[in-house]
């Protein structure tokens, strides 16, 4: 199919065929924690951190829709927060849905992500067979605006101008 690659293909990116089985089953197997009784579109998100650790998430919706939080984002502030992922931690963002072609991380989100990790972290997108798209996040959010736009805490305490 069109814009499927083949399995192979992250390797490019630096993932082992293993880490890329890894990160296909926890996403899937996430998508079944997804909150979502609004829209009932169930997408599940895993994330493989640089010390080896897989952290998962799911989308949790709400009453009051536009508080609803994506699986991206619930996935990457647990792996903040619970493992202490810091930016340039992330080696690989996996998202899985039940359509195909596979749906691809929000705006929203691709600009979450791009806080955290390097414009040429592959994201995976997995559509309801199990089967992948893989782009980096620079394909996705190209032109991205991101933390080394901004002064550092020292340079604005200072008074500098970039
Ligand atoms: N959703 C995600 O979790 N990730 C995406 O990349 C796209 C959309 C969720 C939000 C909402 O709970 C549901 O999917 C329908 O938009």
């Amino acid at each position: 199919m069109p814009g499927h690659a083949r399995h192979d293909t992250a390797l490019i990116h630096g993932l082992s065929a293993t880490e890329v089985q890894t990160l296909s089953e926890a996403c899937i197997e996430a998508k079944s924690k997804a909150y979502c009784p609004y829209s009932n579109f169930h997408v599940g998100c895993a994330v493989l951190l640089s010390g080896g650790a897989v952290v998962t998430g799911a989308n949790v919706e709400n009453a009051a829709y536009p508080v609803g939080t994506c699986a991206e984002r619930v996935t990457i502030a647990t792996a903040v927060c619970q493992n202490g992922a810091k930016a340039g931690d992330f080696r690989a963002i996996a998202v899985a849905t039940d359509i195909s072609p596979p749906a691809s991380p929000c705006g929203m989100c691709r600009q979450f992500i791009r806080e955290f990790c390097d414009p040429s972290t592959p994201i995976l997108m997995y559509d309801k067979e199990g089967k992948y798209t893989v782009m980096t996040l620079e394909q996705l959010l190209p032109m991205s605006f991101g933390p080394d736009k901004l002064l550092s805490t020292e340079e604005l305490a200072k008074g500098a101008s970039k």
